[in-house]
């Protein structure tokens, strides 16, 4: 009798148990579902419930689309929270347009979830706030908007030496404590291919690696850092900081190496000596800052191939990103003003393509015949001459993301 007692026991209490485990997992699912609306006034959020979620978000959008069945299906009823990408970027002055064409095209492409942490100038925040809240149909993202900061402790010290909005993505890692590795991208930068690519490169980091750029230049005797600077430089050319991936956990936990002491210094007491010394011989800012830490600890920096931060240079002074051509150009940077006036008019049409299109599926794809016509009318001009490879790579990632069947993507 007693046995059987026992046995009734456990049973009762495995039962209760897995109910506890499914309320909890639903009280989970909730919670996620209500998003970050109870949570910091300056940030909304579009959560990425499966399903039901997204289905019930996207008639609310704005942008409506005529709901494509398979698309929901892309976040399956998982209970795991999916990986969410990092991706910051510094807005000031008349940059609102561009930063918005930006992260618009880390959103056609990309599959994680992704989490943009957006610096901007004050007046600019409504602005993003009505757009970026107006996306929030689409379930894929969820945005933090903050004011051109220093990090708390010296603010007033910082703020002395530093032109506030040139510096900022020093600080990323000072300011945003609790985000463990975090791409930044400059306002003018176009996403060709998911982020979820360039993200994937952080597990390539070997031990002592905390952070990932593109060469300034491939061909030394074009070169501005080689030719030019009065400071110590990354490799041969020095290194573009327009798209930088960080692992910011270990940015924070490196002592570096450096020209001003004889101990090693971290991230946070680095900048202020560096500046003090470097200020009058810096001509791009906060990037020579970051070439002359990575001359110093070269063990530190992963170099990813330029393909990941193509700019006009790559291609007016002929070709000089060879695994562009052979591979596609995933992120195209267009510095030094490109997508508004008419020097290098191939980058504007990808540029206005992309700000002209809206995230349905059909206005994605059509956008393609336009600006292969509007790439050929440029085919006379040094960047013109590879609109092929644009198309290619265009072609390519709208067929990976938008053509495949629902279960593939
Ligand atoms: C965005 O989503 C992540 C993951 O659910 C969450 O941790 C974060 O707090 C959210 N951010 C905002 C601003 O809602
Ligand atoms: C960043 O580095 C830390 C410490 O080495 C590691 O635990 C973490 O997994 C890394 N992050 C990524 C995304 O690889
Ligand atoms: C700054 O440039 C001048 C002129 O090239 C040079 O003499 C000086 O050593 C440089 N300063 C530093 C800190 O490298
Ligand atoms: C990591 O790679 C960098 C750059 O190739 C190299 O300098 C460094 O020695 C490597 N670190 C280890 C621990 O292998
Ligand atoms: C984008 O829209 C503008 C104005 O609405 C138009 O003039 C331009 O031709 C369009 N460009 C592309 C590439 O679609």
């Amino acid at each position: 009798m007693r046995r059987y007692l026992r046995v009734v026991v456990l049973c009762l209490a495995c039962g209760f148990c897995s109910l506890l485990y499914a309320f909890s997992q639903l009280a989970v699912s909730l919670e996620e579902g209500a998003g970050g609306g109870g949570g910091k006034p300056q940030a909304a959020a579009a959560s990425w419930l499966a399903g039901g979620g997204r289905g019930a978000g996207r008639g609310a959008g704005s942008a409506g689309p005529a709901a494509h069945p398979g698309r929901s299906d892309r976040y399956s009823l998982k209970m795991q929270p999916v990986e969410r990408v990092h991706l910051a970027v510094v807005a000031c002055g008349e940059r609102l347009e561009e930063t918005l064409t930006m992260l618009k095209s880390a959103l056609i492409f990309s599959i994680k979830p992704l989490q943009f942490h957006i610096f901007a100038e004050d007046q600019l925040h409504d602005s993003f706030k009505g757009i970026l809240n107006s996306w929030s149909f689409l379930q894929t993202f969820n945005y933090s908007l903050y004011p051109i900061t220093f990090p708390s402790e010296n603010a007033a010290e910082w703020k002395k030496l530093f032109k506030p909005c040139a510096s900022q993505r020093l600080f990323l890692p000072l300011i945003l404590k609790e985000v463990d590795s975090l791409l930044y991208v400059d306002t003018d930068i176009l996403f060709l291919r998911p982020v979820d690519d360039i993200w994937s490169l952080l597990k390539k980091f070997n031990s002592t690696q905390i952070a990932a750029m593109a060469p300034e230049h491939e061909e030394p005797r074009i070169g501005w850092y080689n030719r030019f600077a009065r400071h110590p430089y990354y490799g041969k050319t020095g290194v573009n900081s327009g798209v930088m991936l960080m692992n910011m956990t270990r940015i924070r936990r490196k002592y570096f190496k450096n020209d001003m002491t004889s101990v090693r210094l971290r991230w946070g007491d680095i900048l202020m000596p560096l500046l003090k010394k470097y200020k009058l011989n810096i001509t791009w800012g906060d990037q020579d800052l970051l070439n002359i830490i990575f001359f110093h600890n070269p063990e530190s920096l992963f170099v990813f191939p330029c393909q990941w931060n193509y700019r006009p240079d790559h291609c007016i002074y002929g070709s000089n990103c060879q695994e562009a051509e052979e591979e596609g150009i995933f992120i195209l940077h267009g510095n030094r003003g490109v997508y508004h006036d008419d020097k290098q008019p191939a980058f504007r049409a990808i540029y206005e393509a992309l700000r002209n299109c809206s995230f349905e599926d059909d206005s994605i794809h059509s956008l393609l015949k336009p600006l292969e016509l509007e790439l050929q009318k440029t085919v006379h001009t040094y960047c013109g001459k590879i609109y092929k490879i644009f198309i290619k790579q265009l072609t390519k990632s709208i067929q990976d993301r938008y053509d495949r069947p629902p279960k593939e993507r």
